[in-house]
């Protein structure tokens, strides 16, 4: 069976990368879980191998913070005698972080098949470092598999063959539903003081809106007018609490650490509203049915908007608060997205398998050869 290299490096990739490796160890594939160590936190890293059941990574890379060339060449370096050593069939990179895009970069080079999950997506934000991570991750990958039909649109509209272009649903929404109901019994809300439908949650880790002080200082007041109306839980990440010391806090919101993943589902579940810049975010509240509110000016994933309870309302404080209003008296309705079923994992293990069981003149079309450059 083939040696499949899945590769996880910060908290959005623990919940992709889990039903992935599953699905493909249970066809009887040789999974190898790389963990680069771009996240190494207890509460950013540890807590979520508890949470999620995700056994210690096969190797760790220890490559740790700094800039985006210091942290993508430390990936690339520890990386690619890993990927000598192994010599794997395929690799398997999820989502938008630095450690995904420098491990395609690694393998393409190394002539290893990429799979990338969670393809597709575009925010036309060129100054978000994910989607440089996500335009370059898609190039260097033979294997698309995108969340949701906009991705796939973004994907033939960039000249990928459709033979390369997998609709496999949303392996982030997979774990969501693995996990709700352990979610739901954890006891967060009472730790928090929080009464269910009673309060709002609020996260900001987006460079764009908490490295500046200005910015961060106008998003955390919008905060602390709803806080007027309702508390707001603000689980604080390391990035925006290094900012947090140089900026003055409004009274009403409630400052914790990061959020272990159960206890986070279980806060998103029973909030009123939630506020956040997170990409996983819009899509978990989407699934739960509790109204969002992306303080961001684009989104990479509009079908929370179209086909969820996400509203894209910028990073005007006035504008913020107004919304809130609007969408405290004025819940969207549920709804849920196709293919965001809970089996996105299975289909991505399936589609890779037959891949790699083709004869290499029956795999798809390298489109790269046809995209200009
Ligand atoms: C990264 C991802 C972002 C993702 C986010 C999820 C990139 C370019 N960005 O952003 O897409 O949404 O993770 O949370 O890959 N730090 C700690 N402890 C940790 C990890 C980080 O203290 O365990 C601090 C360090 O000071 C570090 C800073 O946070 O310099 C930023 O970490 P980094 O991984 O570079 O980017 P994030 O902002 O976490
Ligand atoms: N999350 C968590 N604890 C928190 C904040 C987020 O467990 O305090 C989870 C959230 O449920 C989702 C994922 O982390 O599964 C989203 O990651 P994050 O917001 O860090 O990154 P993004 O999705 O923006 O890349």
């Amino acid at each position: 069976m083939p040696r499949i290299i899945c590769v996880a490096g910060a908290r959005p990739n623990f919940m992709k990368v889990k039903p992935v490796m599953d699905a493909l160890e249970a066809r009887g594939a040789e999974v190898v879980l790389v963990h680069t160590g771009q996240h190494y936190d207890a509460a950013m890293n540890d807590v979520f191998f508890a949470d999620l059941g995700l056994r210690p990574p096969d190797r760790h890379l220890g490559t740790g913070s700094g800039t985006h060339a210091e942290q993508t060449a430390r990936v690339m370096t520890a990386f690619e005698p890993l990927v000598d050593e192994l010599r794997p069939d395929a690799v398997v990179v999820v989502g938008d972080v630095t450690s995904t895009l420098a491990c395609a970069l690694v393998s393409a080079k190394a002539g290893v098949p990429v799979a990338h999950v969670e393809a597709g997506l575009r925010s036309r934000d060129w100054g978000m470092p994910e989607e440089v991570n996500r335009v370059v991750t898609d190039r260097l990958s033979e294997l698309l598999f995108a969340p949701s039909p906009d991705g796939v649109d973004n994907l033939r509209a960039e000249g990928y063959h459709d033979d390369q272009i997998h609709l496999a649903g949303n392996v982030m929404i997979d774990t969501l539903y693995a996990n709700l109901d352990r979610a739901l019994a954890s006891d967060v809300l009472h730790r928090h003081g929080l009464v269910p439908g009673e309060y709002a949650l609020a996260t900001m880790h987006r460079p764009a809106n908490v490295d500046d002080a200005g910015m961060l200082t106008g998003l955390l007041n919008a905060l602390g007018q709803i806080a007027r109306e309702l508390p707001v839980v603000l689980p604080v990440h390391p990035r925006t609490a290094t900012r947090l010391e140089e900026v003055g806090l409004p009274d009403g919101i409630r400052l914790v650490p990061p959020a272990g993943y159960l206890d986070f589902i279980a806060l998103q579940a029973s909030a009123r509203l939630v506020l956040t810049d997170s990409g996983g975010v819009q899509e978990e509240t989407t699934a739960l049915g509790v109204p969002c509110l992306t303080m961001r000016d684009s989104t990479e994933r509009p079908i929370t908007i179209t086909e969820g309870t996400n509203l894209l309302v910028g990073r005007d404080p006035e504008r913020i608060v107004s919304t809130a209003r609007k969408v405290l008296a004025d819940p969207p309705p549920k709804r849920a997205p196709s293919l965001w079923d809970g089996h996105a994992g299975a289909r991505v293990a399936d589609a890779i398998l037959a891949y790699l069981e083709a004869p290499v003149r029956l795999r798809p079309t390298d489109s790269r050869e046809s995209i200009a450059a």
